[in-house]
């Protein structure tokens, strides 16, 4: 019999095919569709640290969410999403569940009774994410959980911007957690790759409708996953200071109108010293650890450092390119950049991979 990698010898298994253990299809030695050895490893320490009794690897966040909602619902049910949600979430819910005849309804998940007054009898699963992408809005996770499963709802959350450090979502009720993984959990930009986190009893009827979506991920890419996150613990604290430290500048800074971040800034500091009191305080801070390192903000108009506010007239590009301030905008875009709706190319330094919403 193969002994397979172990945790301290994470080698990577690239057979597709496995002459042993062919008994148990489930198992991790016998066809990669079905899990081959470094998902088994991956998946191991992703349950680990959501404290869940299982995880389960696929291709991508979306390979993640989609094979779950299908697994989980058919013609007729119902499903509640948030309205502040990952556009490929929202696309799931807005597009693909209700041409396969499920019903959605979005939600704005800063209210828990939003999620109980759109609850029916069809309600098969609510889909939540906090902090959400792109408006780092916060579900209350307890709450929502909490009345999905008096009506014997099943929740799914996106952990993907709190990542396990920050924030568990299975502690605090949810049955099963996600993440794209693509992000935080891996950490190098070098893999795409989703995780499910939760129950056995569901894992196995997501597992089920894996096999035939065939969203498996590529044997090498657990083992990159794993390297990611054994630097995990060092990265989430430095992403929740420097989240701060921005923050606290844009939230000051005169050309800045509005920045989102989980919360209030005063508070926080003040929060951060006294680490532990938690009572009576807003969802997030009884449910994260920390803040997180993302955040968004709007500049007003005219102002250069967001792409959205660079939509202006190109008299106003130009007079800012003579001024220096801008690349001149009748100069073409250097080959790897994208163009804004309004043609004027993006800031130095404004690369494509830097969009927050992808
Ligand atoms: C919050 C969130 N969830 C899910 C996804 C989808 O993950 P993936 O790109 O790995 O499919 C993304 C992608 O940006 C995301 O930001």
């Amino acid at each position: 019999m193969r002994s397979g990698p172990t945790p301290r010898d994470p080698g990577t298994e690239d057979a597709t095919t496995f002459a042993a253990g062919a008994v148990e299809p489930r198992g991790q030695d016998f066809y990669t569709r079905s899990g081959n050895p470094n998902h088994a490893q991956a998946a191991a320490v992703v349950a680990e640290l959501e404290g869940t009794e299982g995880a389960m690897v696929t291709a991508s966040g979306m390979a993640a969410i989609t094979t779950a909602v299908l697994a989980l619902v058919s013609s007729g049910d119902h499903v509640i999403g948030q309205k502040s949600t990952y556009g490929g979430t929202a696309s799931v819910l807005l597009n693909l569940l209700p041409r396969l005849g499920v019903s959605t309804t979005l939600v704005d998940q800063r209210d828990p009774e939003e999620f109980e007054k759109a609850l029916t009898s069809k309600t098969r699963l609510i889909l939540v994410e906090t902090p959400s992408n792109p408006l780092l809005q916060i579900t209350d996770l307890r709450a929502v959980a909490g009345l999905a499963r008096a009506h014997g709802v099943l929740t799914l959350a996106d952990n993907t911007f709190a990542t396990p450090l920050n924030q568990r979502p299975a502690d605090f009720g949810i049955d099963v957690v996600w993440h794209s993984a693509t992000k935080y959990l891996n950490g190098h930009s070098d893999v795409s790759a989703g995780v499910l986190a939760g129950p056995a009893k569901i894992l196995d009827r997501i597992w089920d409708t894996s096999l035939l979506t065939g969203a498996t991920l590529g044997p090498t890419d657990p083992w990159l996953l794993l390297r990611g996150i054994r630097t995990l613990p060092l990265r989430v604290p430095r992403h929740n200071d420097n989240g701060l430290a921005l923050a606290e500048a844009l939230s000051s800074h005169p050309a800045v109108t509005r920045v989102h971040y989980p919360a209030a800034l005063p508070h926080l500091r003040r929060r951060r010293r006294v680490r532990g009191h938690r009572t009576g305080r807003p969802a997030q801070h009884r449910q994260q650890a920390d803040e997180g390192g993302l955040l968004r903000s709007r500049t007003r108009r005219g102002c250069l450092s967001s792409r959205r506010t660079r939509c202006r007239s190109r008299r106003e590009a130009r007079q800012q390119a003579a001024r220096g301030q801008l690349p001149d905008p009748d100069r073409p875009p250097p080959p790897y950049t994208r163009t804004t709706p309004c043609g004027s190319p993006p800031a130095a330094g404004d690369t494509p991979h830097s969009h927050s919403e992808t």
